[in-house]
């Protein structure tokens, strides 16, 4: 973890620290404290002040993401694989950030996790809002044994360990949106961005970008652009992100396991419970006219079976609309 995110983690009981002890904390000088306080004054939505012979104190806490705390909960099987965790205050892109840091190390099997990105990519070129301390975005490379034409089903497996997490949450009524969208009653709760990276016929990594919508502030839901909804919301009360972020790598790393030996055939059960395009009227970007298409559950690959013309077609990509009362199974 970054000084800066370290000094956010002590003051986020709310009390007062005087700059002394911190500055013994971190193991740097009083004024670099100050001029670190003054930095996270200026950079982020926080306010930290400071009362003479009292020392520094922030106005509107927050908990922020906790290195050991994530490590701490991950499965003896995670760390056994593990290379590296890291914890940024901000990054562009935590997928972008793991993109550039495989360019340059040979380091396989990261997670980054951020506090806030400013260029948050969702999919199809769309931006994932991405409000400070306030929810999940989270990234992991890892190497996988199989080529990329063979990881069509890898964003489904995603989604399916994403929702398992939420479901030891006590999230209910959690379904999928082919191929990783994660819905409760119509409203997207997380979004799953996959990039591959190696030949197109030997093993490859995947970047694995997770976004989930945890505790999102009211004044960042004028920037979204699509029904949500997060945790905080469902559960009624303020969920803790450590426990969130671990919770959904130990669902994760299993199942990237058996995706990586036996491919998504494994997978196709967990995939019909949540499914939530099963049996709907559904439209294909650039492929048919709304409604056109009746979706029919997916195959051993993990490609969406649909219903068009009295035939049933496999698709492998492309954007799938729903008539919107179709959207949710509550309607
Ligand atoms: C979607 O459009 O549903 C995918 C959203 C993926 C968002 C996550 S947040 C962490 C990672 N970094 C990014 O820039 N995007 C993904």
């Amino acid at each position: 973890m970054t000084d800066l995110l370290i000094l956010l983690d002590y003051l986020s009981d709310g009390q007062f620290h005087s700059g002394e002890d911190l500055a013994m904390e971190l193991g740097v000088s009083r004024t670099a404290i100050w001029k670190k306080i003054q930095k996270l004054n200026r950079a982020l939505p926080v306010k930290i002040i400071s009362v003479h012979s009292k020392g520094y104190k922030i106005e509107n806490p927050v908990a922020v993401l906790n290195k050991n705390a994530i490590m701490d909960s991950l499965s003896a099987e995670f760390h056994s694989q593990l290379n590296q965790l890291e914890v940024l205050l901000e990054c562009s892109s935590t997928n972008q950030y793991l993109l550039e840091y495989l360019e340059k190390n040979q380091l396989k099997n990261c997670v980054v996790l951020a506090e806030t990105q400013t260029q948050g990519r969702g999919r199809r070129g769309r931006h994932w809002v991405s409000p400070f301390a306030s929810n999940i975005y989270m990234s992991l490379s890892w190497q996988m044994d199989i080529s990329i034409a063979e990881m069509a089903g890898l964003s489904l497996v995603v989604a399916i360990s994403v929702a398992k997490a939420l479901q030891k949450f006590e999230v209910n009524d959690v379904m999928l949106k082919w191929p990783n969208d994660v819905y409760v009653a119509g409203r997207k709760l997380a979004g799953v961005l996959l990039e591959l990276r190696g030949e197109s016929n030997s093993p490859c990594s995947a970047i694995i970008g997770i976004g989930v919508n945890v505790n999102m502030p009211k004044d960042a839901t004028n920037k979204i652009d699509q029904p949500w909804v997060d945790m905080q919301q469902l559960l009624n009360r303020q969920v803790n992100r450590n426990e969130v972020a671990a919770m959904i790598l130990n669902e994760l790393i299993p199942r990237l396991q058996q995706f990586n030996n036996k491919g998504f055939s494994g997978f196709t059960g967990e995939w019909e419970q949540m499914d939530l395009l099963a049996g709907k009227a559904i439209t294909i970007e650039g492929h048919m006219q709304p409604g056109e298409g009746i979706a029919r559950g997916v195959d051993k690959q993990g490609a969406l079976l649909v219903e068009y013309k009295g035939e049933i077609q496999a698709l492998y990509s492309g954007e799938v609309s729903i008539r919107p009362k179709n959207l949710s199974r509550h309607d």
